[in-house]
């Protein structure tokens, strides 16, 4: 029989285990597979805490949030952070080599992001098998139309959006809800049009605060009593964009205000006097269990990688293309990250309904 061993690794999101179910079960049951579960992401593997799974880990976690597997942010050709020896990432490269080969592993299979699938490439240009599902709520991995997780987590944003409508409107405020996504900002956009967001900011788009303050007023002018701002937490300002990333590690270093959605509701309410609160959504949106989307998405994932496995097709991302699971080469994934493109249709979907990105436009 052949054996593969699986790990979840990165942040966590719903469908996790939708997508461990989905390769353990397809594998072992379909094609009589042997499965070793990784503890803790790469960090297991670096330590070698691994177990056989059983059919009874693997059944009846369709709808569990977390992942059954623990994750972590390891990156193992990273050095720790205060590692002094720069031997560290080759040592932990070193271990995980050694430990694949002692558990006998045909295959690693790779839940994560786009952390995880660098590291799964470097580790299959280092001669090991890897096959990876692509996960995240920020939907920012290249090659695949959408991650699991990413549904979920729109699900959750605008169910809170739905939420703060009723109580801006009781009060007559102006609501500032932020949202996950640092660099990418898919969920801001989906969860700030499903819910009807009047300001919508991304780090794609930098913002004027003058922009934000103008649509604002217009809004009141017009007779709303209320706004609705939906912020990514790395939305930028039109400054900051013209920033280094030092420079702006430096300015957020000094910044006051602990996120984003934070300082945006400050200046909001400086510059309009409008009584202006601030939530932010946070972990909710990674916890819990995966919507309906999310159980099919990771189930259609996890089946079809192993399948690859089956093939023996190793050194590829499942990935969702215009509805069809394909599968891409690692080396197409890694190093990429998925942005939203100012020019996307939902873009103007949403700007033809009246909502300001802070540009202008
Ligand atoms: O998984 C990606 C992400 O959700 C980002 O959007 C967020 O900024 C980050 O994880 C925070 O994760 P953690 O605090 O677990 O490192």
């Amino acid at each position: 029989t052949r054996t593969f061993g699986i790990l979840t690794s990165g942040g966590d999101c719903p469908g996790l285990n939708a997508a461990i179910r989905g390769v353990t079960k397809a594998a072992y049951w379909r094609y009589g597979m042997s499965i070793i579960g990784i503890s803790h992401g790469y960090r297991g593997l670096i330590e070698g805490d691994a177990r056989l799974l059983h059919p009874r880990d693997f059944d009846g976690i369709l709808t569990r949030g977390g992942t059954i597997l623990g994750t972590s942010r390891e990156k193992p050709f990273k050095p720790d952070p205060g590692e002094k020896d720069s031997e560290a990432g080759s040592r932990k490269v070193e271990a995980i080599i050694e430990n694949y080969h002692k558990l006998h592993l045909d295959c690693l299979v790779v839940l994560g992001g786009n952390g995880t699938h660098k590291t799964a490439h470097l580790l299959q240009q280092a001669g090991l098998n890897v096959i990876g599902l692509p996960k995240t709520i920020d939907n920012d991995i290249w090659g695949t139309d959408v991650t699991f997780g990413f549904h979920s987590a729109v699900d959750i944003a605008t169910e809170a959006i739905d939420r703060l409508h009723s109580t801006a409107h009781a009060h007559n405020r102006v609501m500032v809800i932020e949202v996950m996504g640092h660099k990418a900002g898919w969920l801001a956009l989906y969860a700030g049009i499903a819910g009807g967001g009047d300001i919508i900011l991304i780090p794609e788009i930098p913002y004027d605060l003058a922009h934000i303050v103008h649509h604002l007023q217009t809004r009141q002018q017009r007779g709303k009593e209320f706004s609705i701002v939906v912020v990514a937490e790395g939305a930028l300002s039109r400054e900051e964009s013209l920033m280094s990333k030092e420079e702006r590690k430096k300015r957020r270093k000094k910044n006051r205000f602990p996120t984003k959605g934070y300082e945006v509701a400050h200046l909001i309410q400086e510059a309009t006097g409008m009584e202006t609160r601030v939530t932010v959504l946070g972990y909710l949106q990674r916890g819990g269990t995966p919507s309906p989307y999310d159980r099919l998405l990771a189930t259609r994932f996890g089946t079809a990688a192993a399948e690859l496995l089956y093939r023996g097709d190793y050194g590829k991302m499942v990935a969702l293309r215009d509805g069809e699971v394909v599968a891409i080469p690692l080396g197409e994934v890694a190093e990429k990250l998925k942005t939203v493109p100012p020019d996307h249709p939902l873009i103007d979907t949403a700007r033809a309904v009246g909502t300001c990105f802070g540009d202008g436009v």
